[in-house]
């Protein structure tokens, strides 16, 4: 390996801090506060408040790693380049540098020795062509021109190549110069091109100039600030740089391709063993990443825990294609987290419990596939014509978990066939269903801010830190929605709490309300509240001075607001429920009297 993951990330800090940068911290994979999307796609999407002109505590110029996942080409897993999940390097000028400078840096970073080393003569760019929405980009050629590269590796692209964003329906977005690196292969036409996908150029560099905002009735609107956003993919850059084929051979994923080879005492290189091979460590490598988020996820059947059993069962399901044994996936994990565990503190501190609920959900698979067959069976045993309906195959995913490829599999070992496109139907509208709960959902939090609600959010604050003094320190919030009649409080934890626990809840935090105590609120960044305990999401907060809400010794929590002047004004707290939200998520509900 010429260039290891590791040193590619090093240098990318080691030069953007060169050029002034703050090196932010990577976001959590769940957007905080975005309902239109589940998961970060891109570096740019959790800035997208300062995009738009808010001030960012780090300053104007900004770089990082990014974690993200796209499953939208999950079909396409298994070939040379498309993962799940993977990392973003990137930069941003909030308003400040625009495309003379990124440009400039681009070429001194892509070719410089110091750093990526690539021949100036490998390289070509693409460029924005022009539309009505915005002007063609002479200026961008015009700096790729200075810095050497030849007018005929220069491209001008439509807004189908050179547009990015916005990263939802409506946002920050602009046009963009892409950087491939140009391989050996021949040209595939006359009109050979970045945009033909032949393999001849390799994408390696986005930067987006970021100046517009498409507004909801999809109008582009000139933003505050003209801003600049680049990412870089850190797998297929590795791929370049190193002259590999694929990004499974990289040294991100050798280890974990090898654990599978040893498991199954099956070659990568042998026929009809690379493509499962690839599905399942890329699978398992993002379900590891989802799993040990900081606003960690568990299998369910919506929104993002939705996606996380597709993607652990589909995993399991070409693991029976190797003949691996129940039990593989999740050593299978541990190599994705032994990879990772040193550059995402979070993988290695949630290490127990991404094994934990790979286990329980592969256990919950074996159920499900034994009680799906014997539906299935059922099921055959009404089939007239050799088709089985597009509702009948989605019965079988929606209530056993039944996947579409097995049930079409079974069928045609028993010479039937499927109504696939009736099931797409039903999947698809399934899906808009689920898009819609994540909206719903997102919304959480406050129903108002009534007085009833704010002294119901403080008992949710002291309850909080009385089931990680009661159960454990590792309690952690998975959501909340407080009305002005009760509160709901969603968080993770392995098993049923118990009522003993439970009326031990209730006695602290009514001993805290009895107490009286003042609720203070006060500013401080991020490190000062970590110091101080407070519980509460600290990424994505970026060192920028936060509200923190404590009362006295029980409780301290970073939180917007608003709440209960004095912990006295609250009354009774009593516990009326408690239940399992999803898989290791309880979920309580109480009410003050
Ligand atoms: N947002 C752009 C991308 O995802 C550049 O970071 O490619």
């Amino acid at each position: 390996m010429k260039i290891t993951a590791k040193e590619l990330r090093q240098k990318w800090f080691d030069f953007y801090k060169s050029k002034q940068h703050a090196i932010i911290r990577s976001s959590s994979l769940i957007p905080e506060n975005d309902p239109t999307v589940l998961f970060t796609t891109a570096g740019m999407h959790p800035l997208v408040p300062y995009l738009m002109g808010a001030k960012h505590p780090a300053g104007k110029r900004l770089a990082n790693v990014q974690k993200c996942v796209r499953t939208g080409d999950i079909d396409d897993v298994g070939d040379n380049s498309h993962c799940t999940f993977f990392e973003m390097l990137g930069n941003w000028s909030l308003g400040d540098y625009f495309k003379k400078e990124q440009i400039e840096w681009s070429y001194e970073f892509l070719t410089s020795k110091k750093y990526l080393g690539i021949p100036k003569t490998r390289l070509a760019v693409s460029v924005f062509e022009g539309d009505s929405d915005c002007p063609r980009d002479e200026e961008s050629a015009g700096y790729w021109l200075k810095c050497g590269i030849p007018k005929e590796r220069i491209f001008y692209l439509p807004k189908a190549n050179n547009w990015w964003g916005p990263a939802g329906t409506t946002g920050p977005c602009g046009p963009d110069t892409e950087m491939f690196y140009v391989s050996t292969a021949p040209d595939c036409s006359p009109k050979c091109s970045p945009a033909c996908d032949c393999g001849k150029y390799l994408e390696i560099w986005n930067d987006v100039f970021m100046e517009y905002n498409k507004t909801a009735d999809g109008k582009y609107e000139q933003l505050k600030q003209k801003n600049v956003d680049t990412g870089m993919g850190l797998e297929r850059t590795l791929v370049v740089l190193n002259g590999k084929k694929s990004v499974y051979d990289t040294d991100l994923f050798v280890p974990i391709i090898s654990k599978i080879e040893e498991l199954s005492g099956k070659k990568y290189n042998s026929k009809d063993a690379s493509r499962p091979m690839r599905i399942i460590a890329d699978h398992i490598r993002t379900a590891v990443f989802m799993l040990g988020d900081d606003r960690g996820i568990t299998p369910s059947n919506v929104d993002q825990g939705y996606v996380l059993r597709r993607l652990i069962r589909r995993a399991i399901r070409y693991a029976k294609a190797l003949d691996l044994e129940q039990g593989a996936v999740v050593k299978i994990a541990q190599a994705v987290i032994d990879v990772y565990k040193d550059v995402y503190k979070e993988i290695a501190d949630n290490s127990q419990l991404i094994i934990a609920e790979l286990t329980k959900e592969e256990e919950r698979f074996e159920k499900t596939l034994k009680a799906g067959l014997k539906e299935f069976d059922k099921l055959v045993g009404y089939i007239q014509n050799g088709i089985i309906s597009g509702k009948a195959c989605f019965k079988l995913y929606d209530t056993y978990g039944f996947p579409i490829e097995m049930t079409e599999e079974l069928a045609i070992e028993r010479g039937l066939k499927i109504n696939r496109d009736d099931f797409d139907k039903a999947y698809a509208e399934h899906q808009a269903k689920s898009q819609a709960g994540a909206q719903a959902k997102f919304k959480g939090g406050l129903a108002d801010n009534t007085e009833a609600t704010a002294r119901l959010h403080t008992a949710t604050h002291l309850m909080h830190k009385a089931l990680k003094q009661v159960l454990t320190d590792k309690v952690a919030q998975r959501g909340s929605n407080i009305t002005e009649e009760r509160l709901r409080f969603d968080f993770s934890f392995d098993r049923k709490v118990e009522d003993a626990e439970l009326r031990e809840v209730e006695k602290i935090v009514n001993q805290a309300i009895e107490a009286n105590v003042q609720v203070v609120c006060t500013e401080m960044t991020v490190d000062e509240a970590k110091q101080k305990g407070a519980i509460g999401l600290f990424e994505s907060k970026y060192g920028e001075k936060v509200k923190v809400y404590s009362m006295d010794k029980y409780s301290i929590e970073i939180c917007g607001g608003p709440h209960a002047n004095k912990t006295g004004e609250l009354g009774k707290f009593v516990i009326t429920k408690e239940e399992s939200s999803s898989a290791g998520v309880r979920r309580i509900k109480a009410v003050l009297k």
